[in-house]
């Protein structure tokens, strides 16, 4: 249930963080920042709701105070959510625009920046900041003696407990006649621990050794901290004396003889306890607290029991010859132990960072002593592998010590290897880096070297780093010319490194594709060798050609089809996708090709067909190729022209249904909706195109479509009877080929020609043709037929059957044999009938489809005959070609010419083409 509540205010909450329009007019009043505040006190972190002139509701508001990511409690939907148990937030004051939030008990933890954020549904949203500052006083104790006579040592410890805000500073102090003096020598100041509730605790102890100017001094710990204004001064309650003076003891000589007998007494006690009873201390093995990591602390304890005498030795050594690394004495009675932290301490050199402890000695029932000593230091593998540490102890004068000895390994820390870092997209012939991170090791001395893997396993080195030490350069080994090896790195202060090992390159198919490169990594820390790989994944980016349309002109729902040349990519997975603007095309209507013989020269061929509608007129295609070396798809795009819309063109009408020879006649044609305007109109009778000037074209445009009537008028004469007139549309932008309507004119009551008929269809040169024409419609058989050309009549291969009688009236049929020739181009032949009633005649042309043919010209030659003097002939022939109308033109050099006509020597070869010879005289 409660989480059912949660998720719906968290819910309600991701609702009020889409609102997006930060309102300028409303605000937050909080608390200043930084709020310092002490620790375990209760804290109010004030956020006031200002100028938001509305009143509050539980449904519409929303308030939630942060600290630093994470939330500390919510209100939704008139329903709190606490992630944290010491806060708390009053929904009275809520509703009264005070966001206040209540923070008890506050801990070190609570230390950071606390957002108070307030949304109103449904356009309101505003936040703001502040951020805590926590800090405990600490616990200020000090001990010492009570008091130290001039001359000898006394130690001062001031534990400064329970501080937080880590910044501290504690001295000690001496003060004499309002003169204040810092102590500075044999000072020693301990790390600061971390108690559970994050608070801490640090020590700091001073042995000072009083001269006589110290009587009447006073000591004490200065500490400075956040908490203290002004800072703290915890006094010591300890006095320094006068030394003891023994000029008195003539007086008192008595007393002394007295007390030399006891003091003899007691040396003869002391001599015999000690002879008899006092026994040597029990010393440990030297105990390993944790281990020996190169320019790491490293920690030796040793544990010293069961002693009685008031003075030891504890030394440590390093290795036999170096001597000093730690001396300890046992000075006073009271077992002080005199810390010497700067004195004998760092003998060996502040590089090993050698230091010693002692425990307090503490007494055990039976009446001995024990106590322990550590050793702490950093072993540094540059100085060997391996160390001996000796630890004496002397517990008497005169007496052998008691030596343990142990031998350390020094180790060094392995090196973490994680991924070789390589471009998310790795090109062909592009250059790339791999990056082979190796972090965190100490020493610094490494190998690495780079390989190459082929499937089979086939290893080849690319180039190896060795570097021994610290002071040593690596030693690169170059295997080819076509990497290039460079190294970074880093030291960090714990002696440990970091380092990335980068290989340049150009990578190419043949020679990277199917191989695996791989870092090898060898350190003194490791056995074996660590060793990454990455496969490369060579990549080629697809090139996009233009789209091309199959049509220039593309036509209102004619299909048509666009065509996208896609090459040179790798590897081969590639899709082709088709959008009209932005919307993807279906895939049925795509058509791909694809090419994948060479490995260098992938290809695909992506057709789109579409019927275009006037929706898609301008509207861009795009082309979009996916592929694994693009992070994004490439396209091409294509937008489609206006779109071309074919003529309709109608039927031919008459102005009269009944027309008449001499009178004005208009013949008209609608042509509609085509698209461009280019077009043209050519009305033609018969074969003859008939002049513009009778032509009238009257154009509109509607529905972004144009339309046309088309009207010739004509003033017929009775040749025209049974004449056919053409309307030739071309709408140039679609097709060269006219679009072509026709019209028979005949005058009523006229006998009727009906077409001529071509046996065989085309003519051909030198071949034979039969024409045949007939005419009908005659009331009497009173009447001949006639072939003519050229004015002359044609009687030979003339045929005529008929007159016969028909419903029409009489009838005649007449074909025309010939043979086709040059002579026939482009001239007219006309079937004649004459009426030898009325005595009319009546004319019915027709006009052979015949090509022209070029003629080939022959070398020109020298007559044979003996030329005359200043006399020569040259000769040349051109031969099979029509029409016979040619011209002959010779020229000498580029200047002297002379043309003629040769129309007269024409000879008709057997093709029935034309020939002709031609001559020159010089
Ligand atoms: C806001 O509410 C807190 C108690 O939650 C109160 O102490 C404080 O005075 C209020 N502030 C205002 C301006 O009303
Ligand atoms: C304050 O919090 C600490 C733990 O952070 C707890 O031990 C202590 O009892 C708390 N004090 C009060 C008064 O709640
Ligand atoms: C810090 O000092 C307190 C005494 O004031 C003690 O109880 C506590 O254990 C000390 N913390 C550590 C980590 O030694
Ligand atoms: C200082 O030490 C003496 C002797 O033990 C004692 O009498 C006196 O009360 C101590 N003074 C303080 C301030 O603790």
């Amino acid at each position: 249930m409660a989480r059912g509540i949660s998720l719906a205010s968290q819910l309600l909450f991701a609702a009020f963080f889409i609102i997006h329009t930060a309102d300028a007019d409303i605000k937050l009043k909080m608390s200043g920042s930084p709020l310092q505040i002490a620790f375990s006190e209760n804290v109010a972190l004030e956020c006031l709701l200002l100028d938001y002139s509305g009143s509050l509701d539980s449904e519409t508001l929303g308030v939630l105070w942060k600290f630093g990511e994470a939330d500390i409690i919510s209100y939704a939907a008139g329903r709190f959510n606490k992630h944290w148990d010491n806060v708390d937030m009053s929904k009275e004051d809520l509703l009264r625009k005070n966001m206040t939030l209540h923070l008890r008990n506050v801990s070190v933890w609570h230390e950071g920046t606390y957002t108070c954020k307030v949304f109103i549904v449904p356009a309101h949203k505003v936040s703001g900041s502040i951020t805590l500052i926590i800090s405990a006083r600490p616990f200020v104790t000090v001990s010492s003696p009570e008091s130290v006579e001039v001359g000898r040592e006394a130690s001062l410890l001031c534990k400064v407990n329970g501080y937080y805000g880590s910044d501290i500073q504690i001295q000690w102090i001496r003060v004499k006649n309002d003169r204040t003096e810092f102590i500075s020598a044999n000072v020693c100041q301990g790390r600061p621990v971390v108690n559970l509730d994050g608070r801490y605790n640090v020590s700091v102890e001073a042995v000072v050794e009083p001269v006589q100017e110290d009587i009447g001094s006073q000591y004490a710990c200065l500490v400075k901290h956040r908490s203290f204004s002004p800072n703290y001064i915890e006094k010591a309650n300890f006095t320094v004396k006068e030394q003891k003076d023994d000029t008195s003891a003539h007086i008192v000589i008595g007393i002394v003889i007295g007390c030399l007998i006891t003091l003899i007494l007691s040396v003869i006690f002391y001599v015999y306890y000690r002879g008899f009873y006092e026994v040597s201390p029990k010393v440990s093995q030297i105990k390993v607290l944790s281990r020996f990591i190169h320019k790491e602390k490293a920690r030796l304890k040793i544990d010293v029991s069961g002693f009685t005498s008031s003075t030891i030795q504890i030394s440590w050594y390093r290795n036999e010859d170096e001597k000093v690394i730690k001396r300890w004495r046992k000075i006073e009675k009271a077992l002080h132990w005199k810390r010497e932290c700067s004195r004998d301490g760092h003998q060996s050199g502040s590089r090993h960072n050698w230091k010693a402890t002692l425990s307090d000695a503490t007494k055990t029932t039976d009446g001995t002593y024990c106590l322990s000593s550590e050793l702490e230091f950093e072993p540094d593998i540059e100085e060997g592998l391996s160390t001996e540490i000796t630890c004496e102890i002397m517990h008497k004068k005169g007496v052998k010590p008691i030596v343990r000895r142990i031998a350390v390994t020094i180790e060094g820390v392995p090196p973490k290897l994680s991924e070789i870092i390589k471009p998310p997209i790795v090109l062909h012939n592009v250059p790339v880096t791999l990056i082979c991170p190796i972090n965190f090791f100490k020493p610094r001395g490494i190998t690495v070297s780079w390989c190459k893997k082929s499937k089979e396993g086939q290893v080849m080195e690319i180039v190896k780093l060795h570097r021994h030490t610290v002071l040593s350069e690596e030693i690169a080994e170059n295997a080819q010319r076509k990497y290039e090896h460079s190294v970074d790195e880093i030291g960090f202060p714990d002696a440990t490194y970091s380092m990335n090992s980068k290989l340049l390159f150009k990578p190419t198919i043949e020679e990277d594709d199917d191989f695996e490169y791989c870092c090898k990594v060898m350190h003194m820390s490791l056995r074996e060798p660590l060793e990454i790989k990455v496969q490369l994944d060579i990549k080629v980016r697809p090139v996009i050609g233009d789209i091309i349309c199959n049509t220039v002109n593309p036509e209102l729902g004619k299909p048509l089809e666009l065509m996208c040349k896609i090459h040179s990519f790798y590897p081969q997975p590639i899709t082709v996708k088709w959008l009209k603007a932005t919307e993807v095309l279906p895939e049925s209507k795509i058509w791909n090709t694809y090419d994948y013989e060479d490995k260098m020269k992938y290809e695909v061929c992506s057709q789109y067909s579409l019927a275009p509608t006037l929706e898609d007129e301008k509207k861009k295609f795009v082309c979009r190729v996916e592929h694994e070396s693009l992070s994004q798809p490439m396209q091409q795009e294509y937008t489609l022209p206006s779109l071309a819309i074919a003529p309709e063109v109608g039927t031919i009408w008459c102005s009269s249904s009944e027309p008449e020879v001499g009178r004005d006649l208009t013949l008209s044609c609608a042509v509609e909706k085509y698209f461009p305007r280019q077009i043209q109109v050519e009305w033609y009778r018969g074969h003859t195109r008939i002049d513009k000037e009778h032509v009238c074209n009257v154009e509109r445009f509607e529905h972004r479509a144009f339309y046309m009537t088309s009207s010739v008028t004509i003033k017929p004469t009775r040749d025209d009877h049974c004449t056919e007139f053409r309307i030739e549309v071309c709408h140039s932008t679609i097709s060269t080929k006219p679009i072509a309507q026709t019209f028979i004119l005949k005058f009523p009551g006229l006998p009727n020609f009906l077409p001529f008929c071509l046996d065989p269809l085309q003519p051909v040169y030198g071949q034979p043709l039969a024409l045949k024409c007939s005419v009908e419609g005659f009331d009497s058989k009173e009447f001949e037929v006639s072939w003519v050309q050229d004015g002359e009549e044609l009687t030979k291969g003339v045929q005529n059957s008929g007159p016969f009688n028909t419903p029409v009236g009489y009838k005649i049929e007449s074909v025309l044999n010939i043979m086709v020739t040059a002579r026939n181009f482009e001239k007219e032949i006309i079937f004649k009938v004459h009426n030898n009633c009325t005595k009319q005649t009546f004319q019915h042309r027709l006009m052979l489809p015949l090509s022209a043919v070029s003629p080939e010209i022959s070398e020109i030659t020298l007559s044979k005959d003996v030329p005359r003097l200043g006399e020569i002939t040259l000769s040349c022939t051109a031969r099979g070609f029509s029409p016979g109308n040619i011209k002959v033109l010779w020229s000498r050099g580029w200047t002297d010419c002379r043309s003629s006509d040769f129309t007269q020597n024409l000879v008709l070869e057997e093709n029935a083409l034309a020939d002709i010879s031609f001559e020159e005289r010089n």
